[in-house]
């Protein structure tokens, strides 16, 4: 999900203002990718869509919960469960299109 709309606050910069966090925030099944920890309300195959939101200031990646992808690729290849799909969906895109996927995911 790209957009999102905060709630009302006092600050008139915060409140009710349109933003770009490329997250849901929500649990997905994760599926293999999941650290199989049941915390708080979530399962052990639940997850917490991680903001793709700040990503160019990533310099040298340790993404995913546990930071065991150490590029953008890695990550989106470690999809499972929920997130199977887009990973199945990127692992087809030409090599021009992937390229161009990971250099926008760069730029947020
Ligand atoms: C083209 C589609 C997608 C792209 C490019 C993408 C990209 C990414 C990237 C780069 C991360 C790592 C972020 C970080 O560690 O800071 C991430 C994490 C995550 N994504 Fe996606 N994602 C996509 C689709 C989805 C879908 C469809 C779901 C679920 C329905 C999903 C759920 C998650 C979750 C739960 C995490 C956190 C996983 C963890 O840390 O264990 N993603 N995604």
């Amino acid at each position: 999900m790209r957009s999102l709309r905060s709630g009302s606050h006092p600050l008139a910069a915060l409140s009710e203002r349109e933003y770009q966090p490329y997250s849901d925030f929500l649990l997905h099944d994760m599926g293999a990718a999941a650290d199989g920890i049941a915390e708080g309300g979530a399962a052990p195959r639940e997850m917490r869509t991680a903001p793709l939101w700040g990503l160019h200031r990533v310099g040298s990646p340790r993404l995913w919960h546990d930071g065991r992808a150490k590029t953008l690729e890695a990550a989106v290849l470690l999809h499972d469960g929920q997130g199977a799909a887009a990973r199945a969906a990127f692992a087809e895109l030409a090599p021009e299109a992937r390229g161009q996927l990971l250099a926008f995911l760069a730029t947020l």
